[in-house]
């Protein structure tokens, strides 16, 4: 079944801005898509023939743009830990166009919150064309991508209107992470089974809450380091190092502060000559085995002279942290780290007298190619 939403959730209430509430709105959505995908015995439940075509797959193909394709980077890395399935996410604007080889059996996984995205539509298009068959995972039902893919999975996340994406990005995740456990679970792979997914999701919400309920520490952040800046970085490795790509990007896209989301061990071969006196870089740390790789990358650019700051989870936190988030498995890490980077980047645009809902330049949804 699937929770509907009803029109006064385009509604954007007591809040100053869409961007504002769709941040807040993330704690429900994990809840929410929790309960959809759950059965009452707590076992994940995806479409039966979806599940067969899946398991059918040698290789996933995960096809996106923007905020949808850094869900998708996060995709890959769930889908191959868990089901244990080699996986590719792809820029749709690139695959369109320069396609790698593909493999004997592929299943393309489209991500898109409106389900509109012209880029995406094009390979959709080529890829029912040689009668692949494929997924669509959107917030919006009947959306151009939903009709014209083999099976569609919503995101049940309510309206997304602010231009910038926040919760249908946390959203995707948690819908991959819950397809790649049913996935890992049917082809009997222990990491699938270990991996206490629901009540995880509850954990996820509960550390979101905890995040969004001190929204005068983001601002005062933003504030303080942001607002005045011309260049800003978010480094990390593996599955942080996706999230900084979109945490990049959400600061990027609304404050129009030069940004870039750097892969941390890739500082020292370039972007470290772009450190100045103040300079913000932010670490995001949650995965023990780089963790120490990552800080040493963050004082290499502080002996540059950057202003630091960390993202880290409780577990891996020491003394000097700043942003200390609540301890989630591994893999679900994205759904807490990306929320400060969503809450800094609106205090900048908000501080700066921007539209934030409505960045220059940009679309909602882009249906031109
Ligand atoms: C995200 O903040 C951007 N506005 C943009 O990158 C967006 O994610 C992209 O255009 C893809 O849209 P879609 O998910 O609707 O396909």
């Amino acid at each position: 079944f699937h929770v509907s939403m009803d029109a006064s959730e385009a509604d954007k209430g007591t809040y100053p801005h869409y961007m504002l509430k769709e941040i807040d709105d993330q704690p429900t959505v994990m809840r929410k898509l929790a309960q959809t995908y759950f059965n009452d015995d707590g076992q994940v439940t995806i479409d039966d023939e979806l599940l067969a075509d899946l398991q059918s797959a040698d290789r996933l193909y995960i096809v996106a743009a923007g905020t949808s394709y850094h869900a998708g980077l996060v995709g890959e890395r769930l889908f191959e830990r868990l089901a244990a399935v080699p996986t590719e996410a792809h820029v749709s604007s690139e695959f369109a166009y320069n396609s790698p080889i593909l493999s004997k059996h592929p299943f393309f996984i489209f991500l898109s919150q409106s389900g509109e995205t012209a880029d995406s539509r094009e390979v959709l298009t080529e890829v029912n064309a040689k009668g692949y068959h494929s997924l669509t995972i959107t917030n919006v039902q009947n959306s151009t991508l939903s009709r014209e893919a083999t099976y569609t999975m919503l995101l049940n996340a309510g309206p997304e209107i602010a231009v910038a994406s926040t919760k249908a990005y946390t959203a995707q995740i948690a819908v991959e992470a819950i397809i790649a456990k049913a996935l890992g679970e049917a082809t009997q792979q222990v990491a699938a089974a270990d991996f206490d997914l629901r009540p995880q999701l509850g954990l996820v919400a509960n550390g979101i809450q905890a995040l969004v309920d001190q929204k005068e520490r983001f601002e005062a952040v933003a504030k303080d380091n942001f607002v005045d800046q011309r260049d800003a970085f978010y480094i990390g490795r593996g599955i942080d190092y996706a999230v900084s790509l979109e945490a990049s990007l959400k600061l990027k896209e609304i404050t129009y502060i030069h940004s870039e989301g750097v892969a941390a061990g890739e500082l020292k071969h370039g972007p470290i000559a772009l450190i100045e006196s103040g300079t913000p870089v932010i670490g995001i740390i949650t995965q023990e085995r780089t963790a120490s790789l990552t800080r040493s990358n963050l004082a290499e650019t502080a002996a540059r002279g950057s202003h630091i700051m960390t993202i880290v989870t409780k577990s891996l936190a020491k003394a000097h942290d700043d942003i200390i988030l609540e301890d989630v498995d591994e893999m679900l890490t994205p759904l807490l780290t990306i929320i400060p980077a969503q809450l800094i980047s609106y205090y900048t645009s908000l501080l700066k007298g921007l539209d934030v809902d409505k960045p220059r330049n940009l679309a909602k949804s882009v249906t031109v190619q």
